[in-house]
């Protein structure tokens, strides 16, 4: 995710915003850039790929200066490049903007500014905050940058975390935050600007983290904060214990249980910009015509792993909704069964990296047969971003443990959206319908934050299965897709034994290996088909099995058929596998942590497969 540094202060600030930008490497970026006043000009620098390359252009011209700003960039709206890498400037030059979230109404902003006279030279979405300040200055803010940022926040909807220099103002730096992490450091005679707390530990242990609608004004002398209405504001300031590795992990023990509490965030980003503030859906990024998506007669979608497990629930999805017929491959197995191309289809290739080998060999094999092929990818600029015929982003932000977890439910987001999309287009889903479970997705991100908030149940129940060799996953329709990405993830990162089964073929083998007190993981949310579910739950534990079962909040009579019951919000049974894959995840995690295995790096695997 984007990272933003800043600097004022009697030390040389090149050196000290490179090296918080360094800091800042761990949340993954694509390109990097610096903004600074020499002698009250503003002056910028930016470059595509590591920070390195940025600093060796640094010091082909160093610049002696006590103020600047600094920004990682990790693509989100256009590729990777050095003329969409931040800061930005409007057309004066005269200040630079670095930004980090998304703005949602960019475009709007964008067709009014471009009529008002501004050239855009990027295809970012925060360009458009440099020519609004520049816009404000000259009418409405007087020349002040504080009034022209609270004018231009009116304006931007979305999430921003922003930092501002310009020539107008040499002596103070402005910042404002919505929604988008943003903390200060302050030192002696110095602030610091950081996304987060490790890019300034090496300096300061001194922090101000800022909340929604702080304005802030920074200056040798110190910070004022006011809100969007000009009060002034008194926030705390803390003295942070944390080392930097700890910081980093957001003061987690490792990336996997960090990025499993991103996961209503990861799902907010993701919907943000694809759902309008009314609740209503408003897909307009799609490289795919309204008529190609009416002539649908099948879907193909590809994957591996765990983006393959988010397959299987989009093939329920899709065929429900669509009723158009879709199957789900694993990647390596497709290109070889020698698939049946038809036409009028679409291929949906799935892939947290966008670098699956197996996943862009299908994504070429299609499109040699002229399938076309919609990519749902979360790194902008991978391989499949680039060569996709569409592509409709996770908009998860870098994962970094190995295993996959808030990409995975990303991923479901954007299945989830483009079904409701299609179905819209297709007419087989009223307004009204699609409204309801948009609805009912928005509420998801509250409902993760309720389970994620009784994690110390999980911690007690890993206990149980600390002798456990093999462990069992059953469920049914969309419970059984999801089973099947909880028994990947207990088996990649505990290194237990774990299969999954639909229940319904208990009976066609796996019954043979329900025997005393091996752990069997029941998912039956669905309620259509929980009666079916309870029935399996039976044949289980009249073998002596241990039955763990995960239902609805409202259920109330599987505790006396069961051993132990996880239990998640209730919600419409499409929606379910949001919910439903957290526990999994939970207990994956604590009971792999109580098995002291390496989370964040299992042993023999990769985050990128790029061969064979
Ligand atoms: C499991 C996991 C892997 C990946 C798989 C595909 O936790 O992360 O199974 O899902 O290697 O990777 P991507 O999604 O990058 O194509």
């Amino acid at each position: 995710m984007c990272g933003i540094v800043g600097y004022i202060g009697p030390r040389s600030a090149v050196p000290i915003i490179v090296e918080s930008l360094r800091r800042l490497e761990y949340r993954g970026y694509d390109s990097a850039g610096v903004a600074v006043l020499d002698e009250g000009a503003c002056k910028v620098v930016k470059s595509v790929g590591k920070i390195n390359n940025l600093a060796e252009l640094l010091d082909q011209e160093p610049l002696e200066v006590k103020i600047g700003i600094g920004h990682t960039r990790w693509a989100t709206h256009g590729r990777p490049s050095t003329r969409n890498a931040h800061p930005h400037t409007g057309n004066s030059g005269k200040l630079a903007v670095v930004h980090n979230g998304i703005i949602e109404n960019y475009v709007e902003l964008r067709e009014r500014l471009t009529a008002a006279g501004a050239n855009f030279t990027s295809d970012t979405d925060t360009e458009v905050i440099a020519h609004l300040l520049e816009e404000k200055l000259t009418n409405g803010a007087g020349g002040d940058m504080l009034e022209a940022l609270r004018l231009a926040s009116r304006e931007m909807h979305g999430a921003y975390a922003v930092a501002v220099v310009s020539e107008s103002c040499p002596d103070r730096l402005h910042v404002v935050r919505k929604e988008s992490p943003l903390v200060l450091g302050l030192g002696q005679g110095e602030v610091y600007i950081a996304s987060d707390i490790t890019a300034v530990l090496p300096y300061t242990k001194t922090v101000m983290v800022l909340e929604d609608g702080d304005v802030g004004v920074l200056t040798v002398d110190g910070v004022s904060i006011t809100g969007l209405d000009g009060r002034a504001i008194d926030r705390k300031v803390l003295e942070v214990e944390w080392d930097v590795g700890a910081a980093e992990k957001g003061g987690y023990d490792h990336y996997m249980i960090k990025e499993i509490h991103e996961i209503p965030d990861a799902i907010r980003h993701t919907m943000r910009g694809r759902v309008t503030p009314e609740g209503l859906l408003n897909i307009t990024e799609l490289n795919l015509s309204a008529d190609e998506i009416r002539d649908l007669k099948r879907i193909y979608i590809v994957a591996c792993g765990t983006s393959y497990y988010a397959g299987v629930v989009g093939k329920y999805l899709f065929e429900r909704l669509l009723r158009i017929p879709t199957e789900v491959d694993v990647a390596s197995e497709f290109r070889y069964r020698d698939p049946v191309f038809e036409p009028n289809s679409l291929m949906i290739v799935i892939s947290q990296s966008g670098e699956t080998a197996d996943t862009l060999a299908a994504l070429r094999e299609a499109q040699r047969h002229n399938v076309k092929v919609l990519a749902i990818v979360n790194v902008i600029g991978s391989s499949m971003y680039r060569d996709a015929d569409a592509v409709f982003p996770t908009l998860a932000g870098p994962e970094i443990c190995v295993a996959s977890t808030k990409a995975y439910v990303t991923q479901l987001v954007c299945e989830y959206l483009l079904a409701f999309h299609f179905a819209r287009l297709r007419g087989q889903m009223a307004d009204a319908e699609v409204n309801r479970l948009v609805a009912e997705m928005l509420a998801v991100p509250a409902k993760v934050q309720q389970i994620l908030a009784q994690e110390d149940d999980y911690k007690t129940l890993a206990k149980n299965f600390l002798e456990s060799q093999d462990f069992f996953f059953l469920g049914r329709g969309l419970d059984a897709a999801v089973s099947l990405e909880g028994a990947l993830k207990l088996k990649e990162i505990s290194y237990i034994h774990a299969e999954s089964y639909a229940a319904g073929e208990l009976k066609h083998g796996p019954l043979a290996l329900m025997w005393d007190d091996v752990p069997v993981f029941v998912t039956a949310t669905q309620t259509d088909l929980y009666e079916k579910t309870v029935s399996n739950i039976k044949e289980v534990k009249a073998r002596r099995a241990d039955v763990l079962a995960l239902v609805r909040e409202s259920n109330v009579d599987i505790a006396q058929h069961v051993d132990w019951v996880i239990k998640v919000p209730d919600a419409d049974n499409l929606v379910m596998p949001f919910l439903t894959i957290i526990p999994p995840y939970l207990l994956t995690y604590w009971l792999s942590f109580a098995l002291d295995r390496e989370i964040d790096q299992p042993r023999n695997l990769a985050k990128s497969v790029t061969v064979e």
